[in-house]
């Protein structure tokens, strides 16, 4: 595969192959040098049409780390003001010699787009299109899981029988579709606990179940809780009939973390609202694998760069 677009058509050997590299590139991360020369002589470019810190600072620090150049494009400040279009802006910075195109849009398909089009040659890394898919956000979140669960020994392992219990705004959040397919690809039983009003229409086709009560999923005693960002920016409507309803009934809050068995893990990947879906003390408390998170995708975003630009070029 020359490109990392969706995790839906990763097989699990592949997924697994990713993690297993992500796991080296972590080793690298202890180390007093943070730098490998793999990449040296190659250029990513980062194509930002929609706001990030940590997808778009943690492919920056993977790209470096790997010893490759970096050019950071946001399209805030931009000739896409002007009216520049997705292909004039990709071939713009293609003509600079990109080997690699990192793309945030906020349109569905848009690196499925560049890919297919022809428009440029580089291996194209989707870093979150609309509400699609965010491959790479799944497979930290999948790479977190299993080295919290397995630790020294996570290597070619799969998360078979792992219980994951996704809760929030499934509706608007690429994370949880991209979650779904790489989790249940590796074995891991989802759960998704929204609001009616927040649940997708044609979810009975998704590998998941689906509840409505977040207590009683809590008390099922799950081995992840992952909360999703409540995405006010996507909200069109009332979804829900205020912040503290929402709150009440689908915020991972104080008493809930209480119920929760100590081993289960807490997950978001942010940026979060606290008070709204998460609560202070969750957010920090042990269990929290939200900075974990963050530092492990910078170990999962140098696998793939390193996969797409050395050896085969392909994952
Ligand atoms: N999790 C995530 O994609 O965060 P950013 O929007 O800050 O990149």
């Amino acid at each position: 595969m020359r490109h990392l677009l969706s995790t839906r058509d990763l097989s699990r050997e592949t997924a697994v192959g990713i993690l297993d590299v992500a796991e080296d590139m972590a080793d690298v991360a202890g180390r007093e040098v943070k730098k490998l020369p793999a990449l040296r002589g190659k250029t990513v470019v980062n194509l930002f049409f929609e706001d990030s810190t940590r997808t778009r600072i943690s492919f920056e620090a993977a790209a470096k780390r790997l010893s490759a150049d970096v050019i950071n494009f946001s399209a805030k400040g931009s000739s896409v003001s002007k009216g520049e279009s997705l292909k004039d802006t990709a071939q713009t910075l293609a003509a600079m010699g990109a080997d690699a195109v990192v793309v945030r849009h906020q349109a569905s398909g848009a690196p499925s787009v560049l890919a297919q089009s022809g428009w440029i040659d580089a291996g194209i890394v989707n870093a979150g299109d609309g509400t699609h898919e965010h491959p790479t956000q799944a497979l930290l979140d999948a790479f977190t899981i299993r080295r919290r669960l397995h630790g020294a020994s996570a290597r070619g392992r799969d998360l078979d029988g792992v219980t994951v219990t996704i809760v929030g705004d499934i509706l608007h959040s690429r994370v949880a579709r991209s979650n779904v397919w790489l989790l249940t690809t590796l074995g891991a039983h989802v759960h998704l606990v929204a609001p009616a009003t927040l649940v997708p229409l044609g979810i009975g086709d998704w590998p998941v179940t689906i509840g409505y009560d977040l207590d009683a999923a809590i008390d099922a005693s799950p081995d992840v809780v992952m909360m999703l960002r409540i995405q006010a920016e996507r909200m069109h409507a009332a979804f829900f009939p205020n912040a503290r309803e929402y709150s009440r009934e689908w915020g991972l809050d104080d008493e809930r973390l209480d119920r929760l068995p100590a081993a289960s893990l807490v997950m978001h990947p942010g940026p979060m609202n606290r008070g709204l879906e998460i609560s202070a003390n969750a957010a920090d408390s042990a269990r929290s694998t939200v900075l974990e998170q963050v530092a492990n995708g910078v170990s999962i975003r140098m696998a793939v760069l390193y996969l797409l630009l050395s050896g085969t070029g392909e994952l």
